[in-house]
């Protein structure tokens, strides 16, 4: 189901009067799961507005996502905050989950920063690591949840957009270079550039299905992200979308239960593996660990 233009603009219109009009953001930051601290280093605190009292927005559900729009200053820059986003996996369609991006665009943002957890796929990803993403594969949106369909609002842009440049090179060569001239923070975490896949959840995803995207050219996994930042593109805001690596994705075979029953039947050992299935505290866990030092990135990066 789409949305209406009105919609958008009303949300928008509530939000400036809130605001006062010298106080308008120029810098959109979307916080994942257990990131919302950020919101709390913002150097001037201008305002917080709860998502229930402003028109569209839905209610934040996820655990570690709390609901607020908080607005400041970093650096000399006007910034907006979303502690907590919408999934699709709450129920809400892709309209719902990506309305605040277009309301961004309404009051004035040029550029998106959107952070998310992510289960890592490429072996060589740790826990605690960033991605910075280079594309993404958005499975959902080739068979059909894309917030684009519906009536083309072309007073937010064209009916068929390119997204091989979805998310801007430049943005990302300038955080890579805040990265390496902060040796404190480089070596605390380590940084790469990887493609997202996005697929919807909740569940995490099986091991044939960890396969099948590592297969696809996929470096992390995850349920947000790629429709907000395929809104802002449409509507030509500059996006940097930065994954945390908060677990290994499992995508190792199990092994065989057949070879299991006959090595019991005959007496022999049976090997058992021990892994680490995927879940929410894990992640929240891995979030709030690497929380601080992820945000001093970002708001170095943003000052700069
Ligand atoms: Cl392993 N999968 C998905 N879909 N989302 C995640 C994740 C994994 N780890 C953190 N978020």
């Amino acid at each position: 189901m789409s949305i209406a233009y009105e919609l958008y603009h009303k949300a928008a219109t509530y939000i400036e009067a809130q605001l006062g009009s010298n106080n308008k953001p120029q810098v959109a930051i979307i916080c994942g799961s257990g990131l919302g601290g950020l919101a709390n280093c913002l150097s001037k605190h201008d305002k917080t507005l709860i998502y229930s009292d402003i028109p569209g927005f839905v209610k934040s559900t996820a655990v570690g996502h709390a609901g607020e729009l908080v607005f400041g200053e970093i650096g000399s820059k006007k910034v907006v905050c979303m502690k907590g986003r919408f999934h699709c996996y709450e129920g809400y369609g892709v309209s719902q989950a990506t309305f605040p991006v277009r309301v961004f665009k309404l009051l004035g943002v040029t550029t998106l920063i959107v952070t998310n957890a992510a289960g890592g796929l490429n072996p060589e990803y740790n826990v605690g690591d960033i991605m910075m993403f280079s594309d993404h594969l958005s499975l959902p949106g080739i068979a059909g949840q894309n917030a684009l369909i519906g009536p083309n609002i072309s007073a937010f842009g064209e009916r068929f957009i390119p997204v091989s440049d979805a998310y801007t090179k430049q943005l990302r060569e300038l955080f890579a270079e805040c990265w390496l001239q902060k040796p404190e923070l480089n070596s605390a975490i380590t940084l790469h550039e990887g493609v997202y896949g996005w697929v919807i959840g909740p569940n995490y995803e099986s091991r044939t299905e960890c396969r099948a995207l590592r297969t696809l050219g996929c470096d992390a996994v995850g349920m947000s992200t790629v429709p907000e930042a395929i809104i802002a593109r449409h509507c030509n805001l500059n996006v940097l979308a930065i994954s945390l690596i908060t677990n290994k994705a499992v995508y190792e075979p199990e092994s065989s239960s057949i070879e299991a029953a006959k090595a019991r039947l005959a007496g022999l050992p049976v090997h058992k593996k021990t892994e680490v299935l995927a879940n929410h505290e894990e992640v929240l866990e891995a979030a709030n660990l690497a929380a601080e030092n992820f945000s001093k990135l970002i708001i170095d990066f943003i000052s700069n």
